[in-house]
């Protein structure tokens, strides 16, 4: 079997031949371009929707490389001062998808949404209920250079693993605090998706072993990290897609057992140390089970047709977006980087659960899924979980599964012992925030406030046994 399918663990890319693009995408792709050359008006940025700041924050002075930022502060803060209002960090995954998808179709105050002006479809900013900045000032970062908007100045240049990811995310952070001295000691919680579920370990690991060598004033303030439906211990989790899509229905058992088959080979291939063999063998996989389910997007079961980020892409092709955002008008935006998705081949499948062991212990963890994702689902994750080396690993298998309601409705299901959270969001697949703004905006602000379900359990016993 070959297949020729380019798969990214974030994103369809809009590839006129791939199974993930149907043709009412297409219809609607076009109907934009034509709307676009002929209503200039289109899809630009009104003013009350611009980012606070928005610009680049070099990560290397002799070549000019720079992390293109978007920085929306908290709207509604419980500290006016700001002082103490903590800043989210948004990485979106890939590897070398841009965190404008996380921006404008997910979590960020402004969502792209369809709308119709004299029978055209066009797009449209409207206000998210379920932005993260509600009370949080909200940075996405396009992460690594050369992804998005930001510079990678030669291709040699963009990193090939993780270390050098890290690096780079650490000096664009520390750079973005020092835009401002009322940043200085706010909080930080970084949190991702998908391909971050490398990013976010890998930098909070950097950040966690530089910090004690840096003087109090260039330290980092991490306070936590999140990953959403991520890829973090790669072996693992290719050895779950067959069982869960025939317990989910979607294959039959001859078809599990060559799904099985796909699975060994990716698996032996990652033991083996063959990096970039082991990453083609994991698509092999995700392109037998697209083959045999006929499924829209295995980013969600449910779905009829694919999840519409391709917005995004149009949206910000648009000159004068370009221009409000503070970026070179000749910049080529590209939702997800091929160049980028290629420097980071070989580190596909590269494990960086011992990062998450080392951060657990030192800093608290969120790992939550939408429970529909056939890729970096619920059973991918809590099977890697179980293999931590971590000594509060067993009370946090078992703690109970609390039942977790937002505004009076089911929203999905609550495990939290000391340091680890973990969250399965209910009718929600691979972009969680895109299926359930406002239940995920209330995960994240209860989680980083440790309240309601993340509330510290053994305070409260306390106080009960008084
Ligand atoms: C900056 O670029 C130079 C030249 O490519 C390289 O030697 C150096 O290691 C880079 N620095 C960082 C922080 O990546
Ligand atoms: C990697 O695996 C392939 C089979 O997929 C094999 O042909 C190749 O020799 C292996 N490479 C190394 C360096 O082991
Ligand atoms: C896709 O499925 C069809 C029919 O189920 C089969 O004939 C074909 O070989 C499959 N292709 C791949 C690449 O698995
Ligand atoms: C949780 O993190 C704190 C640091 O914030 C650490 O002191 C504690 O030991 C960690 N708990 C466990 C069970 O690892």
């Amino acid at each position: 079997m070959s297949f020729t399918k380019i798969e990214s663990d974030h994103i369809e890319f809009i590839n006129l031949s791939s199974m993930e693009s149907t043709p009412f995408n297409l219809l609607l792709f076009l109907t934009l371009l034509f709307h676009r050359h002929t209503h200039s008006s289109a899809s630009t940025l009104p003013k009350e929707a611009l980012p606070t700041k928005s610009g680049y924050l070099p990560v290397n002075s002799t070549t000019g490389s720079a992390i293109f930022y978007a920085f929306y502060e908290a709207q509604n803060p419980d500290d006016t001062s700001l002082s103490q209002t903590p800043l989210v960090i948004w990485l979106q995954g890939g590897p070398g998808c841009s965190s404008m998808t996380g921006n404008f179709y997910e979590l960020g105050p402004w969502r792209l949404t369809p709308s119709l002006k004299q029978n055209v479809e066009h797009l449209e900013l409207q206000p998210n209920p379920g932005s993260w900045n509600r009370i949080f000032g909200l940075l996405f970062l396009d992460n690594p250079i050369g992804t998005g908007f930001s510079i990678a100045s030669t291709p040699e240049e963009i990193p090939t693993d993780q270390e050098s990811v890290a690096r780079h995310l650490f000096i664009a952070i520390r750079k973005f605090i020092a835009l401002d001295p009322s940043f200085r000691y706010r909080p930080i919680y970084i949190t991702g998706e998908s391909y971050a579920g490398k990013y976010v370990p890998s930098i909070g690991y950097y950040i966690l072993k530089r910090n004690p060598l840096l003087p109090l004033s260039k330290r980092v303030n991490l306070h936590g990290l999140a990953i959403g439906n991520g890829l973090t211990d790669p072996e693992t989790q290719v050895g779950t897609h067959a069982l869960q899509s025939y317990y989910h229905g979607l294959i039959n058992e001859k078809q599990k057992t060559q799904l099985e088959r796909l699975q060994f080979e990716a698996i032996q291939l990652t033991k083996a140390g063959n990096w970039s063999d082991a990453t083609d063998a994991r698509n092999n996989v995700f392109s037998f089970l697209q083959n045999a389910t006929g499924l829209a997007t295995l980013f969600d079961f449910r779905r009829y047709r694919p999840y519409d980020s391709i917005w995004v892409e149009e949206f910000l092709k648009n000159p004068e977006v370009k221009k409000a955002l503070g970026v070179d008008e000749s910049m080529v935006f590209e939702k997800c980087s091929k160049v980028v998705g290629a420097a980071l081949h070989s580190d596909v499948m590269k494990s960086v659960r011992f990062k998450v062991e080392y951060l657990v212990k030192n800093t608290k963890l969120l790992l939550f899924q939408g429970q529909c994702d056939l890729r970096d689902g619920v059973f991918a994750a809590e099977s890697w979980m179980k293999k931590m080396k971590w000594e509060g690993l067993q009370k946090f298998l078992d703690a109970e599964r609390d039942i977790w309601y937002v505004n009076g409705g089911l929203a999905g299901y609550v495990q939290k012992s000391d340091n680890l959270s973990h969250v399965v969001v209910l009718a929600a697949g691979h972009f969680v925030s895109t299926d359930q703004a406002v239940n995920a905006q209330a995960m994240i602000e209860d989680w980083i406030l440790d309240r309601s379900l993340f509330a510290n359990k053994y305070i409260q016993n306390l106080f009960m046994d008084l």
